[in-house]
């Protein structure tokens, strides 16, 4: 869609039993920010929605396994998650819970809606049973052998080894996670969604109306619709969820996959009784930022809710990432392969962007990528301090050594100068159209080369011999690079808000319009503010005390022989 009036930015809710790590941030939660501070930049009206997905069985297990309520348990990892958030930037506009009463009011309301108009198909079928601890065993309290890949911890509704989501009955010997027993079968009713029957508009809508979402999401949901899509549960056998809101029914929730993407409409309600506007305009366009794992919800089950449902927007696109792993593994919330961002934090006090640097340059766009300690220190050390704070250091010493701090005036520009100013427009148009298309790996390389112009140009200009001999062609050396950092203060500010921020600080200026980028935006006499480092270098130590961790949690898992 080319013109909307606003845009819904919603990112995937992860589910409150655990902290968030790198690869949540990688994944999801920076290119979402990113797109959005661009957005924002541009003026644009824009929301970002976030929020704890805080039902399902992941959440459950971990209650029963620290003896307390699964309340308790989200209620601490919300705070944390929120928390994390928070430090690293992530611009959101609400971060929401699926606790919350307004979320609960909201999905007990789609489902009943969908129920009352016959949307949903009653069936009884057999299901897997723990008679010890009588309950039914749905989703993760189910483990077995996937069929597909044959990893032995395959859970009953997804296999974390292939990727593949699965159901409780695919498992080639399933054992109860509760209580480690072979589970009997038992009759249950549930209420289905006949997916079956959206197949044909799933095709259209996005085989053909929305050939240009990322190859790796159209591919799978191509895979999905050309193996025919079958009904799917929308309810469970638990008792920690939404209850199912149908007179008589007892001991039944709705099934998290259902109501969690609901979470992304209470959570807009939440934030704003304006909240119709962004979910029932034609003129909004939505974007779900999520991880691979997520596809097949967000492509294909979500809107075929909200088609059944009929009064609710669909969304535009649905760029999803692939996987970040660490250190050559995938990462492992239960065996703690993973860099925490809390404790992230508290080894690289203020750094914050640093990881946004290192986890966009190197970001799972198009496949699984590798995040290295020694990768993450190269970047900084390489790139951020020995490019882009080299470039905007020594502009700004050379500003205030020579013109105490103020701007000085363009005189006449040489070819050289004109290329460069040329130069500065096609990054800027560069930048803009690799964001808009949500390449921003590439986008984030445009900024650093813009930086590597600056350098060039200052290294072949040589102003520090030049202010003896011809001070006014220093002045229009020195003007043109403070043009060059101030455009990467805004060109940056998506990436790396916290420096970008700091050098609008140094420059003494407001955030720059989008538009106005160029070679004009400072002028001359403008006075600067005293300057500071933009990054410092990360010593060996302090990489090698995060390898050793690493290391220590491999030797704990190692299989003894
Ligand atoms: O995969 C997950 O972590 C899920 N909690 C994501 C839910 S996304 C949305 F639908 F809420
Ligand atoms: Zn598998």
């Amino acid at each position: 869609m080319n013109n909307y009036k606003r845009t819904l930015v919603t990112t995937a809710l992860p589910y409150a039993n655990g902290p968030v790590h790198i690869g949540h941030l990688a994944g999801v939660y920076v290119p979402a920010d990113i797109y959005v501070r661009y957005l924002r930049a541009k003026g644009e009206e824009v929301l970002l929605i976030g929020g704890s997905d805080e039902h399902g069985v992941p959440i459950t297990i971990k209650a029963q396994k620290e003896g307390t309520t699964p309340q308790a348990i989200v209620d601490r990892y919300h705070a944390i998650i929120k928390s994390s958030f928070e430090e690293f930037g992530i611009s959101f506009d609400i971060y929401s819970r699926t606790s919350s009463k307004v979320h609960h009011e909201m999905a007990s309301e789609f489902f009943r809606k969908l129920f009352d108009a016959g949307k949903f198909v009653e069936k009884l079928s057999m299901q897997y049973y723990d008679e010890q601890a009588g309950q039914f065993l749905a989703d993760r309290y189910i483990t077995g052998t996937c069929p597909h890949c044959g990893n032995e911890r395959a859970y009953g509704d997804q296999c974390e080894g292939c990727g593949t989501s699965l159901n409780a009955m695919d498992l080639i010997h399933p054992v109860s996670a509760i209580t480690g027993n072979v589970p009997q079968l038992k009759e249950t009713n549930h209420w289905y969604l006949p997916l079956d029957q959206y197949e044909d508009w799933l095709k259209q809508w996005i085989l053909e109306e929305h050939k240009e979402w990322k190859g790796n999401v159209y591919g799978q949901c191509k895979s999905w619709l050309d193996n025919g899509l079958q009904a799917r549960a929308v309810t469970r056998d638990l008792d920690w969820g939404i209850p199912v809101p149908i007179e008589g029914v007892e001991g039944k929730v709705l099934y998290v996959w259902f109501d969690a993407p609901i979470g992304y409409i209470s959570a807009t309600k939440d934030l704003t009784a304006d909240w119709e506007k962004y979910w029932k305009d034609k003129d909004t366009r939505m974007i779900h930022f999520i991880g691979k794992d997520n596809i097949v919800f967000h492509c294909i089950i979500f809107p075929a809710m909200l088609k059944a449902e009929g009064t609710f927007i669909l969304p535009d696109n649905v760029p999803a990432n692939e996987f970040l792993n660490l250190e050559g593994d995938k990462i492992s919330t239960s065996q703690n392969w993973a860099v925490w961002l809390h404790e992230y934090l508290e080894d690289f006090k203020g750094k914050q962007d640093v990881l946004r640097y290192v986890l966009t340059a190197n970001a799972p766009e198009t496949k699984d990528n590798d995040f290295t300690w020694k990768d993450f220190q190269a970047r900084n050390n390489n790139e951020l301090v020995a490019i882009y704070g080299n470039f905007v250091n020594r502009t700004l010493v050379l500003t205030h050594k020579y013109f105490g701090g103020m701007v000085p005036e363009c005189g006449q520009m040489d070819e050289y100068d004109k290329q460069v100013v040329n130069e500065i427009l096609a990054i800027v148009t560069r930048v803009a159209s690799n964001l808009e298309t949500f390449h921003f790996r590439e986008a984030l390389k445009e900024c650093m080369n813009l930086a590597r112009l600056g350098n060039k140009y200052l290294a072949d200009t040589e102003p520090w011999k030049l202010i003896k001999t011809n001070e006014a062609r220093v002045n229009t050396i020195l003007n043109l690079s403070l043009q060059i950092v101030a455009n990467l203060s805004t060109l940056t500010e998506p990436f790396m808000p916290f420096s970008a921020q700091k050098l609008r600080e140094f420059l003494h200026i407001q955030p720059i319009a989008w538009k106005k980028m160029g070679a004009d935006v400072l002028s001359a006499g403008h006075k600067l503010n005293e300057a500071g480092l933009l990054f410092d270098k990360i010593e060996d130590e302090e990489i090698q005390k995060q390898v050793a961790r690493l290391e220590s949690i491999k030797k704990l898992h190692i299989k003894p022989a």
